[in-house]
C-alpha cells in the first residue's frame, strides 16, 4: 500500500487482524455478497464477506468452493444467528479453514463463539451497545463492527456518527472496531480512522459495483436514487416489533405494511404464534430482496439500500471504488 502511506499506517491493525492490504471489509449483502463480489473485493486488496442469509449447508459449503476458485485471498463468511442450523453452517465453515466468520442478527447463541474459535477462525460481532459490545469481548470475540442507522438493511436506531464517538474512545486502545453505515467517500473513512477506528465496513458502494451479480434493474435504481430515497420501513403493530429495514422507497415499502397487517390480523384471530408472525416477517424481506437484486423486480422487490447511495451514480469495477476510497482517504489525511 505504498501509495497511501497515511491510510495505510491508520489501517495498519485492522489489516494485519483481516489478513489484508486494507482494512476495508465489504459488509455481508444476502443474495450480492455471493462468490463473484466477493472474490473481487479480496483481490482488490479489501475483505470480502459471504452472506449466509438463510442458505442450507450445502449452498454456503459450494458457495465457499466457488469463492475458493475465484480468490486465493482472505475473505469471511456471514452468519445469521437466529439461523436454525447455525451450528452445521459454522461446521461447513471450519471444514473449509474460514478465517473469519462474522455472527449478525443477534447475540450469538451459547456456544458458537466457542465452537468458531475452536477450529481457529476469528470472531466478528455487531453490538448495539456499548455495554453488549464489552460483554462479547470479554467472552472471546476478536473483533466489532458498529453500524449506524444511515446503512442499508436491517438496523438499529443511532447513527453512525454517535456510536463512533461512544464506542471508539472506549474501545480502540484495546480492541479492534470497524465502523459501518452512510460511508460513501475516502474523507469519512479518515475522520473514522483517526478516531481509532481500526478500519471500515461499507456495504451500498459496492453493491453494484461491475462484479456485483446484483440485476441491471436493481443497479438502475440505486444511480437515480437521492441519499433522501432510502428510507426506513415503518412498523405497524406493536405486539410485532419489526426490525427497520433501509430500503429505497418503492411498492415494496407500501407492501410490506400490509404484510405486518396481515400477519397482525392472523395474530389477532389465534390463526398464528407470535414466533410464527416473527418469522414471517422476516422471511418477507429475504424474499423481497431476492425479488429485487436477483429477479430484477425493483417496484415489488425490496431495494436494500443505505443514506449514501446518492454517492453510487454508475458501473464501477471494484478495483476502481477501492481506489477512490483510498485516494480520497489518503488525500483528506494529507490535508490535515
Ligand atoms: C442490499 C443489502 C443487503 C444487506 N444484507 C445484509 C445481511 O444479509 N447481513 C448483514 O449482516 N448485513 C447486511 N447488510 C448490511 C451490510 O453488510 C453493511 O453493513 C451495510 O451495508 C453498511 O452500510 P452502508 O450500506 O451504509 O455502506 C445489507 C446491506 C445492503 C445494502
Amino acid at each position: 500500500m505504498t501509495s497511501y502511506p497515511k491510510t495505510a499506517a491508520l489501517m495498519r491493525r485492522g489489516a494485519e487482524f483481516l489478513g489484508t492490504e486494507y482494512a476495508i471489509l465489504c459488509g455481508a449483502m444476502s443474495w450480492v455478497s455471493e462468490r463473484n463480489l466477493v472474490a473481487a473485493i479480496s483481490n482488490a486488496g479489501g475483505f470480502g464477506v459471504i452472506a449466509c442469509g438463510a442458505m442450507t449447508p450445502e449452498l454456503l459449503d459450494a458457495e465457499i468452493a466457488g469463492t475458493k476458485t475465484l480468490t486465493a485471498k482472505p475473505f469471511g463468511v456471514n452468519l445469521i444467528t437466529m439461523h436454525p442450523d447455525l451450528f452445521e453452517l459454522i461446521e461447513v465453515c471450519a471444514k473449509h479453514g474460514v478465517g473469519h466468520v462474522a455472527l449478525a442478527g443477534g447475540i450469538p447463541p451459547k456456544g458458537s463463539v466457542e465452537a468458531i474459535k475452536a477450529f481457529g477462525s476469528k470472531v466478528i460481532v455487531f453490538a448495539p451497545t456499548l455495554a453488549l459490545a464489552k460483554k462479547l469481548l470479554r467472552s472471546g470475540a476478536d473483533a466489532l463492527v458498529v453500524e449506524g442507522m444511515e446503512a442499508g438493511g436491517h438496523i438499529g436506531p443511532v447513527s453512525t456518527s454517535v456510536l463512533a464517538q461512544e464506542f471508539l474512545p472506549a474501545l480502540r486502545d484495546e480492541h479492534l472496531v470497524f465502523v459501518a453505515g452512510g460511508i460513501g467517500r475516502g474523507e469519512a473513512i479518515a475522520g473514522y480512522l483517526e478516531m481509532g477506528a481500526a478500519g471500515v465496513q461499507l456495504g451500498t458502494r459496492f453493491a453494484c459495483a461491475t462484479e456485483s451479480i446484483a440485476h441491471p434493474e436493481f443497479k438502475k435504481a440505486f444511480f437515480r436514487a437521492n441519499a433522501r430515497d432510502a428510507v426506513t420501513s415503518v412498523q405497524v403493530d406493536p405486539r410485532l416489533p419489526v426490525i427497520p429495514v433501509r430500503a429505497l422507497r418503492n411498492k415494496g415499502t407500501e407492501l410490506f405494511t400490509a404484510k405486518q397487517r396481515e400477519v397482525a390480523q392472523r395474530l389477532d384471530e389465534g390463526g398464528i404464534e407470535m414466533a410464527e408472525a416473527q418469522l414471517q416477517i422476516e422471511r418477507y424481506w429475504a424474499g423481497a430482496l431476492r425479488r429485487a437484486a436477483i429477479d430484477g423486480d425493483v417496484e415489488h422487490g425490496s431495494l436494500m439500500a443505505g443514506q449514501s447511495v446518492g454517492m453510487v451514480t454508475r458501473e464501477e469495477p471494484v478495483a476502481e471504488i477501492m481506489a477512490s476510497l483510498l485516494a480520497e482517504c489518503e488525500g483528506a489525511l494529507t490535508r490535515r
